[in-house]
């Protein structure tokens, strides 16, 4: 057993953060990371040097992606603007990997100290190597610890001793729903949480009753399934936190087509909010295209515009899931303006950060409904050839829609004008 003491523990605390052998996530009975050690097996690179941002670091045999580096972006960035905003800032990185995530939090964004946590403690020597580029410090100096531990341990036995965290950033394989309770009580009010959920089969409503398990919403095949996807996964957060007497909100959500993964960022809040306005269920109709949200007390009037009866097949159902905003503008303003400060805009790689956060920005109108429309999907619809998005989204402007682009599919539109509108205006378009 290994004891380590980190900074801001006090006397009268347990002091000490505990690592049993028992735990070895290797050891046969722990499914879950096994499991997940097979299926993700693939990514497991090659020890070797790889640089984020400048930073050097190595991956051993541990879990690492390149294509989460716009996730650790955004991460970065949010952890940078809550240090500016509050003055101090305590990570727990819970599921860090080879550490790279705490490397970032304590370079870039001066977090004052960082709990990188892995149940895998053969990743020590990696992860150690890789922090001490971070002056470690002693006492109450001290900025950075490794623990292996589950991570539902880890926070729980900060929250026993009262020592709660500015950002928990859970970095899961899977669903992230187990640990929402635990991360709900280790964190800060008004603190930052992180989430992760990378099961694309239950989003893309393949799998309703494992969604429902984990996020308690039956989620039935959506052509926007990916939204959905965060949706369900910020709505489970949505419940759990009513649950403990506290409401959380989106500052960004986060869709990306590498594993599938959905991140979102959620600030928690004391109180449960007494409408349940954000929270509900999205309909869609196969046969016209046309999707709608549907909230508790509407739940017997279901019916598309296009089904003469109230009852259609036609019609899918899932939910209940967030309804709201998926981003905060005013918050997303603030990270694309520090991504500039930074210089990391521009940089000709993936899809630009700046035009990433733009369309986050674009996409937070709180007029615009859950879902978006596929251009050729709905083009093939209603037998027609599709309008620009430029032409299509000025003329629904010029009718009074709210509309934005989608930073989760480019060929699609968000808006809330119904689809028979849609496409007489789409067929307007063509013909001008
Ligand atoms: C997706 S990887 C983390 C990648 C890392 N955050 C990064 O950005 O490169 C997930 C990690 O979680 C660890 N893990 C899995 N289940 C865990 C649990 N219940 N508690 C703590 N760590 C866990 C795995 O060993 C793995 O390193
Ligand atoms: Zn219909």
């Amino acid at each position: 057993m290994l004891t380590l003491t980190p900074k801001t523990l006090s006397s009268s605390s347990s002091s000490s953060f505990t690592l049993h052998k028992s735990q070895n996530p290797k050891s046969p009975n722990s499914s879950r990371l096994q499991s997940s050690k097979w299926r993700f097996s693939t990514n497991f690179v090659k020890s070797e040097i790889q640089i984020e941002r400048g930073l050097e670091f190595e991956t051993g045999e541990t879990f690492f992606r390149h294509e989460s580096a716009r996730g650790r972006d955004l991460g970065v960035l949010s952890a940078s603007l809550y240090k500016r905003s509050n003055g101090s800032l305590r990570i727990l990185d819970a599921m860090c990997g080879c550490g790279i995530r705490s490397l970032r939090y304590l370079a870039e964004a001066e977090a004052d100290f960082v709990m990188a946590n892995d149940a895998n403690d053969a990743y020590r020597r990696i992860i150690t190597d890789n922090l001490s580029k971070i002056e470690r410090g002693t006492g109450d100096e001290r900025r950075w610890v490794v623990t292996h531990q589950l991570a539902n341990k880890a926070m729980i036995e900060r929250y026993m001793v009262g020592d709660f965290f500015d950002l928990i950033d859970i970095d899961s394989f899977g669903s992230d729903s187990a640990f929402l309770r635990d991360a709900f009580n280790a964190l800060r009010l008004g603190g930052l949480l992180y989430l992760t959920c990378t099961d694309g089969y239950s989003s893309g409503g393949h799998r309703p009753y494992n969604s429902l398990a984990a996020y308690g919403a039956f989620i039935r095949p959506m052509p926007f399934g990916n939204e959905i996807g965060l949706r369900m996964l910020i709505g489970g957060a949505v419940r759990e936190a009513a649950l403990l007497g506290y409401h959380v909100k989106p500052l960004f959500s986060y869709y990306s087509y590498h594993g599938p993964v959905f991140r979102v960022l959620l600030r928690v809040h004391r109180g449960k909010l007494h409408e349940d306005r954000n929270y509900g269920f999205v309909t869609f109709c196969h046969l016209c295209g046309n999707s709608d949200t549907v909230r508790w007390d509407e739940l017997g009037l279901m019916g598309c515009p296009c089904s003469d009866t109230k009852a259609s097949p036609s019609l899918k159902v899932s939910g209940p899931m967030w309804l709201g905003p998926l981003h905060d503008a005013t918050y997303v303003t603030e990270m694309l303006d520090l991504a500039k400060e930074w210089g990391w805009v521009s940089e000709g790689i993936g899809m630009d950060l700046e035009k990433l956060l733009s369309i986050m920005i674009e996409e937070s109108d709180p007029r615009l409904p859950p879902g978006y429309t596929i251009m050729d999907q709905m083009a093939s619809r209603a037998k027609m050839n599709s309008p620009s998005l430029k032409k299509m989204m000025s003329a629904l402007v010029k009718e009074g829609y709210a509309v934005s682009r989608s930073h989760i599919i480019s060929n699609a539109l968000k808006t809330d004008c119904p689809m028979s509108d849609f496409v007489r205006i789409a067929n307007n378009e063509m013909q001008n």
